[in-house]
């Protein structure tokens, strides 16, 4: 067989098998209408004080608030990227880092200035192990499906939590929280376009919500810090574990990933 034909082929397989089956959306876009969406607002400095979201969070728990502002302070300090990754190895104010990791806090991978930063749930042990996240066989399966969307080398990936929890169990929203500032810094620093919140504990998080992934899933939020100083576009869909454990719903993951890229491609008017 034409090598050629040979490696298309199994890329298409390969597709199948992520539940591809279209290359176009159910609906049409105006590419028009797109052009006029509005330009970033420049950021605008507050003084560090615990935002309405993260007081009511750290109510539940009595060091909680003090650890929040201690990250908020951590994390306004930092001016780029290797400076946060300090700050949050520093950090002992995440009850995760005490109880869950064994080895090291688990930051970001990819590149510093994406178009889109993806955020998971927390580290896992194949993370703690090697200290970034989605190394494991879920970030092996989020690669391909991010290869597949042409996402490769245009993400930042990182978790709402960068410690593992222990026995792989869901953050809590008191231990999201005490991450948030990090994440909030992080986000701010690389200046993306967009947001892609993998899995419920993510999504819920990020967007203050109740409802589970199922209903939030494929939707357009809109993610803000929680001193408002930043709004972005924010998709949530299905964490790669899930979609390991049930193949068949790869096809909805697959045509969240066709929403988002479409919406990150849409040209803008210069
Ligand atoms: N699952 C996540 O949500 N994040 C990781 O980093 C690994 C697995």
């Amino acid at each position: 067989m034409d090598p050629a034909f040979a490696s298309a082929e199994s890329l298409l397989a390969f597709w199948a098998d992520a539940g591809v089956d279209a290359m176009l959306l159910d609906e049409p876009f105006d590419r028009i209408e797109a052009g006029k969406i509005a330009p970033p607002r420049p950021p605008e400095r507050k003084p560090a004080t615990l935002a309405p979201a993260a007081r009511q969070v750290a109510n539940a728990g009595p060091d909680m608030s003090s650890a929040i502002l201690q990250a908020q302070e951590a994390a306004a300090a930092a001016q780029d990227l290797e400076q946060l990754k300090a700050a949050i190895e520093a950090f002992d104010g995440c009850p995760l880092k005490f109880e869950g990791a064994a080895r090291q806090s688990v930051f970001y991978r990819g590149a510093a200035d994406a178009p889109l930063v993806v955020v998971g749930e927390g580290p896992g042990q194949e993370e703690d192990l090697r200290g970034e996240p989605f190394v494991g066989r879920a970030g092996q399966l989020l690669d391909r499906m991010l290869a597949a969307a042409g996402l490769t080398g245009r993400t930042f990936i990182t978790n709402s939590v960068f410690w593992r929890p222990p026995g792989n169990r869901n953050p809590t929203p008191g231990e999201q929280a005490v991450c948030a500032p990090f994440l909030e810094r992080a986000i701010e620093l690389v200046n993306p376009k967009m947001l892609l919140l993998v899995g419920g504990p993510s999504a819920k998080s990020m967007l203050k919500r109740e409802e589970g992934i199922l209903s939030l899933r494929g939707r357009w939020f809109e993610w803000r810090s929680s001193d408002s100083r930043i709004e972005l576009p924010a998709m949530p869909t299905l964490h790669p574990a899930f979609l390991l454990r049930q193949p068949a719903a790869k096809k909805k993951a697959w045509s969240d990933l066709l929403t988002l890229t479409e919406r990150l491609d849409r040209p803008t008017r210069g």
